[in-house]
């Protein structure tokens, strides 16, 4: 394989392809032991005491590796197909000026809901079959088991596929019994949860949702979800306005009682400063008074209403039926959740966990590119 030709062009490094990499960066982010911790990838350079106006001096490759001797004496070391990922990705701007948002192409965005899939509790502990299970939550947004044996322990093996409890004023693990009033809230009350985000009160809302049923003797109670991604997307088509003021207008959600007081806002369509749709929020049963400008009342108050509009829609909805031994990791910024109404004795342990940790299980499972 022939080396691959780069040249200097004024203070910037030429890839091969025309790719550029400006000097001053390319100087901070060196992937030889000088410049970067081998064991920890965390920086040794001191980006403080490079000198602005640094230029290359001379380059060489070799082995998939290139070498830049610097104006200032240093040398620095490169990955080359880490430095052409880098460069060839769209180049980050300062405050995004795109409207509306893109979708992450390797999602399954579904508003035709897929038949429930069930996969044997089994795969939890099977480190081949578990990666198939777990981007299936990562392209849907779910993923539900079946016979698992009940208690802690199975439900706790599952977590550690996917992070660790996360604490929160519900404790870490919790146990969601009806009728059993441990919180204030509608969630632990028998009638039908209309789908929603947990978390909207939190600044960083639960990455997951993890459910394992225990107890059930009635009927109904079934979980219902809905692809809030997928809604989006159809909502920007209906109305390109209204979805781009519902990634830029922050809506406050807030949880109160006795001795708690929550309150947190983030738009409801968040997205990354690449304009890729990372994270939606909405929960009306938790939603504050916010008064909007003047004249953006109405257009808050229409554009909220149009995006629920068509998530709300029956045919949108994934009902999940319930009974002991099933298990359910929902994303809670992917997907809303609900839950028809029901009767009789229903128990559940659960737990939330971080979202920045199932990423990093679909970057350790290579689901997704690691950074
Ligand atoms: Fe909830």
């Amino acid at each position: 394989m022939s080396a691959m030709q780069v040249s200097i062009r004024n203070d910037e490094v030429v890839l091969e392809g025309g790719l550029t990499v400006p000097g001053r960066w390319l100087r901070d982010h060196g992937d030889d032991p000088e410049s970067l911790n081998p064991d920890t990838s965390q920086r040794k350079v001191d980006t403080f005491a490079i000198n602005p106006e640094v230029t290359p001096a001379s380059l060489a490759v070799a082995d998939g590796w290139l070498q830049v001797d610097w104006s200032d004496g240093a040398t620095t070391g490169h990955h080359l197909d880490r430095l052409i990922r880098v460069a060839s990705a769209p180049r980050r701007p300062a405050v995004r000026e795109t409207k509306g948002f893109t979708l992450d192409p390797s999602l399954e965005l579904w508003s035709d809901p897929p038949p429930v899939r069930w996969f044997d509790a089994e795969v939890i502990n099977d480190d081949g079959a578990w990666v198939e299970a777990l981007d299936h939550l990562r392209r849907f947004g779910w993923v539900a088991f079946d016979g698992s044996e009940l208690g802690d322990e199975p439900l706790m093996r599952l977590v550690a596929r996917i992070g660790y409890p996360r604490r929160s004023i519900f404790g870490d693990v919790w146990n969601m019994t009806s009728g059993a009033s441990e919180h204030l809230d509608s969630a632990y009350e028998t009638v039908a949860l209309d789908v929603h985000t947990d978390g909207t009160y939190s600044h960083d809302a639960p990455g997951t949702i993890v459910f394992a049923q225990q107890i059930k003797t009635g009927e109904g109670g079934d979980s219902v979800l809905v692809d809030a991604f997928a809604a989006a997307r159809d909502f920007q088509q209906l109305d390109p306005d209204g979805a781009d003021l519902l990634t830029r207008y922050a809506v406050r959600g807030h949880y109160i009682e006795p001795g708690v007081y929550l309150a947190a806002e983030r738009p409801p369509l968040r997205v990354g400063p690449d304009g890729v749709l990372e994270q939606v929020s909405f929960n009306n049963y938790d939603r504050s008074a916010v008064l909007p400008e003047a004249e953006l009342v109405d257009a808050v108050l229409d554009a909220y209403a149009g995006y629920r509009a068509v998530f709300s829609n029956p045919a949108r909805a994934i009902r999940i039926p319930w009974q002991p031994g099933r298990l359910l990791v929902v994303d809670n910024w992917r997907c809303f959740h609900g839950r028809t109404e029901f009767t009789g004795d229903r128990s559940f342990r659960g737990c939330y966990t971080n979202h920045e940790d199932l990423e990093g299980a679909y970057r350790i499972a290579g689901l997704i590119p690691q950074v």
